[in-house]
């Protein structure tokens, strides 16, 4: 087999030098809060296309270590009912408001997208690879969502690491939450952020 079909190389991809707009994007690009979200969220056609560049990321092996679970409509209040049923168990004296935050979750935004963590045994590829590559797969659906027009936030919260949660997700037993992205319209501008000093991060050796 040569590399060439091992691949699956298809057509040359047009050559491009410097993208000053994706830059700028990139230099400015901000989360929303998810509680700074409204509707309208994306079309299927552009949620789909979101979901195509949240797959299209650095990838040892092709494995796809990630899945998509989307949560809109009426499904985001039945699914806060589930979480709140067990948040509920979890812990047995809960106050109404947080009753009420548990159950409206979801309704933050018309669009939630769950990235499972879905990883592959091949046994070569490391899991902390194909972590790294899910983390990427949410960090693009971010950016997707971003450039087309919406805000976004990734939010792990409690529910990510609870069992029960995952189960209702339709979770399978090696699978874990990557995080929930949140998607829909800002209602509000939003305001920057301390940024790290990059020179503080960096080391030339
Ligand atoms: C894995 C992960 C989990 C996060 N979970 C939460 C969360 O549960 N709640 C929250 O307010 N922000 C959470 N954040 C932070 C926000 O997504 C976001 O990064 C933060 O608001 C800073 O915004 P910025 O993207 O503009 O730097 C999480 C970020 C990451 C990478």
């Amino acid at each position: 087999m040569t590399r060439q079909t091992q691949y699956n190389l298809g057509e040359q991809i047009a050559p491009f030098k410097k993208l000053a707009p994706i830059l700028q994007f990139l230099s400015v690009r901000r989360s929303s809060l998810a509680t700074n979200l409204e509707s309208p969220g994306p079309s299927q056609q552009e949620l789909e296309h979101m979901l195509t560049i949240a797959a299209r990321v650095p990838d040892h092996r092709r494995l796809s270590p990630f899945r998509f679970i989307i949560i809109e409509g009426e499904r985001r209040n039945a699914l806060g009912k589930s979480c709140l049923e067990i948040a509920r168990k979890n812990n047995p004296n809960m106050p109404e408001a947080m009753q009420t935050l548990e159950q409206t979750r979801f309704m933050r935004a018309p669009t939630v997208v769950v990235v499972a963590y879905s990883p592959k045994n091949d046994g070569k590829t490391p899991e902390w690879e194909q972590t790294l590559a899910c983390g990427a797969s949410c960090y693009n659906l971010l950016l997707a969502a971003k450039a087309s027009g919406f805000g976004a936030q990734w939010i792990t919260e409690w529910l990510t690491y609870d069992s029960n949660v995952a189960l209702e997700l339709g979770l399978l037993g090696h699978e874990r939450i990557a995080g929930f992205i949140y998607i829909g319209t800002n209602k509000e501008p939003l305001k920057e952020r301390a940024r790290p000093d990059i020179s503080a991060l960096t080391t030339y050796l």
